[in-house]
């Protein structure tokens, strides 16, 4: 049975419990949020006990891993603490709010012979992972694609927040980043991206981008992100939220992240139906919090770890300096050398 800690027990917190509910290898032991009374809610809900501190929660011999579902700006704390502490951490994207950051914490990850996972469910939903297993068996090989996020709004919140959430490119950006390079097996090279605030305060940052991405091997691509989706279209009950295109001679294969597939085979048009299922399912998440826990228990799965979610903070430090200058920005993998 491992025993799991929580810090933050706001909305994908809870997710992850419910889901970690269904998987009889766990017990949640210990929770913490920066509000006590949303930390002892989730006690009563999932179980263990609700901490004053973290320290709770670190010091604390009989906690095996910790889950870090909080605002962007503690993530690195949070987890280089729980990796000094001995546990094994699951931290939700992004893993760092700059490639500095990420670059402090892989430091401290070398060192602690922990496992450390990332929160990038769109690697691991049910039509995601068919799709890869098309791409493969159809040996496609990619001209371009086009990819986009649109979740109904929630950018006017600390999301949008410069130092607490980081804006589209933090929140989105690292999502579709580590997706893409996922999905084309290669990493994304050079990039060219324009932000925007759409009826977005001054005050905080941009909710939406438009990019355009080339890849290693050559492959360009296109990138819409921006959370003016709807709920009625963009999320049920089809889960157009998040989908991709790839153009290949091999055919045209869609897929929706959290719905179907479509793709041409000769003249044929197919359309792949994953699912009923729930939406922690269909989103992966269910999915996620099992192989978390297959990776406590020594299995290596297909969950980001820290190098790939520590690119994807690159690609987003390279989509600001190209935002701002106007012109494409190189992805500068020289400062990964040795991963
Ligand atoms: N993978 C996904 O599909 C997905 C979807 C939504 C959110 N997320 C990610 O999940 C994380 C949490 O987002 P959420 O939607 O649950 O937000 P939320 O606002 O619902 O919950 C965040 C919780 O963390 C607490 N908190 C914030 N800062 C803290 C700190 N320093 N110490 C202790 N507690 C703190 C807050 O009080 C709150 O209860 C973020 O990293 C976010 O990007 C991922």
């Amino acid at each position: 049975m491992f025993k799991l800690a929580f810090i933050g027990t706001g909305g994908m917190a809870r997710i992850h419990a419910s889901c970690l509910m269904q998987n009889k290898k766990t017990e949640i032991v210990k929770c913490y949020d920066l509000n006590f009374s949303s930390a002892c809610e989730f006690a009563a809900m999932f179980g263990g006990e609700a901490c004053s501190d973290e320290q709770g929660i670190f010091l604390c011999d009989g906690v095996d891993a910790v889950y870090i579902c909080t605002m962007h700006d503690s993530h690195e704390k949070y987890i280089t603490d729980a990796l000094r502490n001995n546990k094994n951490v699951f931290v939700e994207k992004p893993l760092a709010l700059s490639f500095k950051s990420a670059e402090r914490i892989i430091g401290v990850y070398e060192g602690a012979g922990r496992i450390l996972k990332a929160g990038f469910n769109m690697r691991v939903t049910p039509s995601v992972t068919r799709f890869k297993q098309l791409l493969q068996e159809n040996s496609v090989n990619a001209d371009a694609f086009e990819a986009k996020i649109t979740p109904p709004p929630f950018m006017s919140k600390w999301q949008g927040d410069r130092h607490l959430g980081g804006g589209v490119l933090a929140c989105l950006g690292s999502h579709i980043f580590d997706f893409i390079s996922y999905i084309m097996g290669t990493r994304i090279k050079e990039v060219n991206c324009s932000l925007r605030r759409v009826r977005q305060p001054e005050a905080l940052m941009e909710n939406s981008a438009v990019l355009m991405l080339r890849m290693e091997n050559g492959v360009e691509g296109s990138v819409i992100l921006n959370d003016m989706g709807i709920w009625g279209y963009h999320v049920s009950p089809s889960s157009k939220l998040q989908s991709m295109v790839v153009y290949s001679e091999q055919g045209t294969y869609s897929v929706e992240a959290y719905g179907d597939i479509n793709y041409s085979r000769g003249s044929d048009f197919i359309i792949e139906r994953i699912g009923p299922s729930s939406q922690y399912e269909s989103w992966g998440y269910q999915n996620e919090n099992n192989l978390f826990i297959d990776e406590l228990s020594g299995k290596k799965t297909e969950l980001c770890n820290v190098y790939n979610a520590a690119e994807a903070a690159l690609v987003v430090d390279a989509s600001k300096d190209s935002a701002m200058t106007g012109r494409w920005a190189a992805v500068d993998y020289s400062r990964v050398k040795g991963w």
